[in-house]
């Protein structure tokens, strides 16, 4: 049986849209921005799950909805069968510990005043697991499994003496500290050098493995994805399109958005040509999204009922699921 760490079901997140004052008084209701708007899947216990799509589409939204630092406006998420998203900040508490965050932007991530070291250790000392000792010991520790060496030497530097990828290095290791189920990896190379880039995915996969560890790995680029992904949901407008083991999804995209992601991905032979799928237009406003599937304006393949009838996600076997009318 498979056992899955976090079921989202219907997950919806709408901010409402900041107006001035006198707008305020004449607008007749508030207008809201649908960054996540019904959305449901499971990531299973030791996957590495991965969340696609352009910039805007509510992928951070939903890592952030998932570790409960965005309140969802409506739906439920379930973390080992326990419905995390009606829990007090006080009995959320023992669940923090238990799912981390990797933010794009290490430098903004980290402390300038603080140590790495320090850094590395904080929420030990915040969470009261140890003393100060005793927390040099388990940083040191970490620090030697990301390759952040010589560790006695980096403990004591501060974020602006590391290079961007041990600084990528050092908010893997505060994310690994405290010894998570789930980690939610916004982005964790998009910042890096490309140089390094392969060298931190490679120590992400390995680190899972190490530590028994299940990744939300969030990206707009379906290059990485392929590398490092079990399973995929390909998001767009605050809706899943299509998702699938990562295999299927590549080799057969039912989905015209997953097709257009797709071939922006480079092929390594200099000689292979492939259409330029990706659409022309700008990705529309989440205030208010077109109606039908929210695709329509930019997919290639349009037809009547494509801008009168939203989709339903639909299992085409292997738990292969597309929303496309296309199907
Ligand atoms: N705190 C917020 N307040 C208002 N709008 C937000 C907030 N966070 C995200 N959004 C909006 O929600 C949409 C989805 O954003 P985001 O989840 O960051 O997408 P992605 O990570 O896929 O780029 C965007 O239109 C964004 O501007
Ligand atoms: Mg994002």
């Amino acid at each position: 049986m498979v056992k899955n760490l976090v079921e989202v079901r219907n997950l919806k997140k709408y901010f409402p849209v900041q107006k001035g004052f006198v707008e305020t008084l004449l607008a007749r209701k508030i207008d809201y921005i649908k960054a996540v708007d019904d959305i449901s899947f499971n990531i299973r216990k030791g996957e590495v799950f991965g969340l696609a799509g352009e910039s805007g589409s509510g992928k951070t939204t939903t890592g952030r909805l998932i570790l409960r630092l965005t309140e969802p406006t409506e739906g439920k998420i379930f973390f080992n069968n326990t419905d995390i998203s009606s829990l007090s900040p006080t009995e959320m508490r023992g669940f923090r510990k238990r799912m981390q965050i990797i933010f794009q932007d290490p430098y903004a991530s980290l402390n300038p005043r603080m140590k790495i070291g320090d850094s590395i250790g904080h929420s030990l000392l915040i969470h009261k697991i140890c003393d100060e000792d005793e927390k040099r010991k388990k940083v040191l520790n970490i620090m030697e499994n990301v390759g952040l060496t010589p560790t006695n030497v980096l403990y004591g530097k501060y974020p602006h003496q590391l290079s961007g990828g041990q600084r990528q290095r050092a908010v893997i290791a505060r994310a690994l500290i405290l010894q998570p189920d789930l980690i939610v990896a916004d982005e964790p190379i998009a910042m890096a050098d490309v140089s390094v880039r392969a060298t931190l995915l490679k120590l992400m996969i390995d680190l899972k493995h190490e530590f028994n560890l299940t990744y939300l790995f969030i990206t707009h680029d379906l290059a990485t994805t392929k590398y490092i992904c079990d399973r995929i949901a390909i998001m767009y407008l605050g809706k899943i399109f299509e998702t699938g083991n990562i295999y299927d999804v590549y080799s057969n995209p039912k989905h015209p958005y997953t097709e257009a992601l797709l071939s922006a991905v480079p092929i390594p032979d200099p000689k292979a040509r492939r259409k330029h799928l990706i659409p022309g237009g700008e990705i529309p406003s989440p205030i208010n999204p077109p109606p039908g599937c929210r695709f329509h304006p930019r997919c290639p393949h349009t037809m009547d009922i494509c801008s009168k009838e939203e989709p339903e996600l639909i299992d085409l076997g292997n738990n292969h699921l597309v929303a496309c009318h296309l199907k």
